[in-house]
């Protein structure tokens, strides 16, 4: 079958950048498509970086200035891996460009600058994905399948944590290559934008939308040597983040992040508990999904480990990989992200999340950060 190609024009070649690369490359060998990514330009400020990103990916050429890269006709998707304050307007440019694009997370830096870049795709009619990749590890997509099969009845708790230890030192400075997720206004939030976005994005996939919160923030260390000025700053992120919220369907949400767990690398963990069966994940063991069957025979009632890892339908996109019972990694997330892209174009279906239903996490954010600021709870803005 001849394939459409899919002309992929990169901005950023950080740790994303890297990872989005690496799906391109994989996914036409593993997954079946009419379209082919092409990995036709990537885009940075630093010219021989740049080059050197290229040939060891195999960039077909460099662009130094991101607007030069969404105008150029010979591209067809912008996927934007740059920090946070530069999605609103890349994803703008490239969307009055026609370009499709593919944008990392969180969306934006407020749902009202979201709201924009939701307008600008949708009135552009541009295809749009935002990379909340963490939906696509097989053992999440099962519990996504159980879950929508009823399987576990009525949904009581939902709670969830990421915790990480980087940013204890106090010496640590914060903004520029590297550093921008300590700044605020490059990052726009601290952990909560940074890591409770994707805890957010995979709940309300699971278990529906969020209608309040009430939420406590703190930021350990206040200030830090800033990179860009040389000066001492204030720091503006949240270090901590912790809200308590109800789901729509009456369950109630248990959320914690942090940099300062000291241990902790990226300790993502959810557990949801309903009437008949209760499920947990943890992305330190990605591929097992942990399940209690309360419909069991009781003799032999208990958790279970599933190993998500079975080439059967059953176990999602595994049958595209090796044999039963072997892993696949963290990799494979976004490998499978962009596959659910190419099939959307195949069939006329975009894959989420849009631009449209990552606006839905970005308005939690802003809910959760109000609430830390006044002490109330938050009724989650649609
Ligand atoms: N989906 C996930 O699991 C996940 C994980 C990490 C980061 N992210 C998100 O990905 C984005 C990038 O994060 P990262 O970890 O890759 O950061 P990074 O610091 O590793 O890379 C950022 C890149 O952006 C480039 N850049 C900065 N300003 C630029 C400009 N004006 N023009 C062109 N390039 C520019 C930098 O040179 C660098 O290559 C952020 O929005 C972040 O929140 C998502």
């Amino acid at each position: 079958m001849s394939k459409k190609n899919l002309n992929i024009g990169m901005i950023g070649y950080g740790f994303m950048g890297r990872a989005h690369t690496n799906a391109y490359c994989q996914v036409s060998h593993f997954f079946d498509s009419q379209h082919k990514p092409v990995l036709k330009a990537v885009c940075a400020r630093d010219e021989a970086k740049a080059k050197s990103f290229a040939e060891q990916w195999g960039y077909e050429s460099i662009e130094t200035d991101w607007r030069k890269l969404v105008a150029r006709k010979d591209i067809d998707v912008i996927d934007i891996c740059v920090p946070n304050n530069l999605h609103a307007e890349i994803a703008i440019e490239a969307a009055k460009n026609g370009k499709m694009i593919l944008c990392e997370k969180p969306l934006a830096m407020d749902s009202a600058q979201g709201l924009k870049m939701v307008e600008a795709v949708e009135k552009a009619k541009v295809a749009n994905m935002v990379w909340y990749n963490y939906r696509r590890i097989p053992a999440v997509t099962l519990a996504k399948r159980l879950i929508d099969e009823g399987k576990l009845g009525k949904i009581f708790h939902y709670r969830a944590k990421f915790l990480q230890d980087w940013t204890i030192k106090s010496d640590l400075p914060q903004g520029g290559q590297g550093l921008w997720r300590l700044d605020l206004a490059a990052a726009g939030a601290g952990v909560s934008g940074d890591l409770l976005a994707h805890c957010i994005d995979t709940a309300i996939w699971l278990n529906g939308p969020m209608s309040t919160v009430s939420c406590m923030t703190e930021t350990f260390v206040k200030e830090r040597m800033h990179t860009l000025t040389g000066k001492v700053e204030k720091v503006g992120i949240d270090d901590a983040c912790i809200f308590f919220g109800k789901f729509a369907n009456g369950s109630l949400a248990n959320f914690e992040s942090t940099r300062y767990a000291r241990g902790h690398k990226a300790a993502y963990t959810f557990e949801i508990n309903g009437e008949n069966m209760s499920l947990g994940w943890d992305l330190h063991d990605l591929h097992r999904l942990q399940v209690f069957d309360y419909t069991d025979e009781s003799k032999i009632r208990g958790w279970k480990s599933v190993h998500v890892t079975d080439n059967s339908p059953e176990h999602p996109y595994m049958e595209k990989w090796w044999v039963p019972g072997l892993s696949i990694g963290y990799d494979a997330s976004f490998t499978h992200q962009v596959a659910d892209f190419l099939t959307g174009l195949d069939t006329g279906k975009t894959a989420s999340p849009t631009f449209r239903d990552a606006l839905e996490t970005q308005q939690i954010l802003d809910a959760i950060l109000e609430s830390a600021k006044t002490k109330q709870w938050v009724s989650v803005a649609k």
